[in-house]
């Protein structure tokens, strides 16, 4: 208490997030941390359906998600667009063609990542809507490892903007494919009830005013 009186905020944030948000959030954090260098964080990284896993003993006070679970009652704070863009070598026949059928480009070998993925689960769902087949080539547990496999040529994939604006991306092209980038959002979530301590509310309200314009600054570049 006297620590906020006096403007001094120490404490731990506890954060848990899906594999993609990894790419930005310790970009945001290492700003908060510059005006809040007392305050430790607890950050954990998991796949859509291990961040829901850990939300059961209730003790981070935010998780990250594009796709938060629908049946837990959550406060969402929505703080950022997620397009999920089709990606390809860059030799790749379709490289540089405008609006490539979607079919066409289902038709390619195409890796996708693990069950338990909400961006699996997005790209599923735009892939059903539409009543198209997305030839799966291979199954990779890791936004990386299929960036670096369509690097070397394995097949295209559906991933993140995220994990291509951070950690080199030579060699890869992003296609323009027709019902595509699927336009999804970054959300912070807390349970609903949960009372939220002075420095996670610190942190929710730090986020609400620098994430977006800072970070899709960064993403353009
Ligand atoms: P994931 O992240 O694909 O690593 O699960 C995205 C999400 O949950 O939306």
């Amino acid at each position: 208490k006297l620590a906020d009186l006096k403007g001094l905020k120490s404490g731990t944030l506890r954060l848990a997030v899906v594999t993609t948000a990894k790419y930005f959030i310790p970009h945001l954090l290492g700003d908060f941390l510059k005006h809040y260098p007392d305050i430790d964080v607890d950050f954990k990284v998991g796949n859509r359906q291990q961040i829901i896993d850990w939300m059961e003993n209730g003790e981070d006070d935010f998780y990250v998600f594009s796709h938060p679970p629908k049946n837990r009652e959550l406060d969402l704070q929505d703080f950022m667009p997620n397009p999920l863009v089709a990606i390809a070598p860059q030799d790749h026949p379709l490289a540089g063609l405008d609006q490539v059928p979607l079919q066409q480009f289902a038709e390619q070998p195409f890796l996708m990542r693990e069950e338990g993925s909400g961006t699996r689960d997005a790209i599923e769902k735009q892939f059903e809507d539409l009543a198209i087949q997305p030839n799966v080539r291979m199954v990779i547990e890791s936004n990386e490892a299929i960036k670096h496999a369509v690097m070397s040529g394995l097949g295209v994939s559906i991933l993140s903007s995220h994990t291509l604006a951070f950690g080199g991306s030579s060699g890869l092209v992003q296609l323009d494919v027709e019902q595509l980038p699927i336009v999804t959002r970054w959300y912070l979530a807390s349970l609903k009830g949960k009372k939220l301590s002075v420095v996670a509310r610190t942190f929710m309200d730090y986020v609400a005013k620098n994430s977006s314009i800072d970070s899709l600054d960064e993403l353009n570049t």
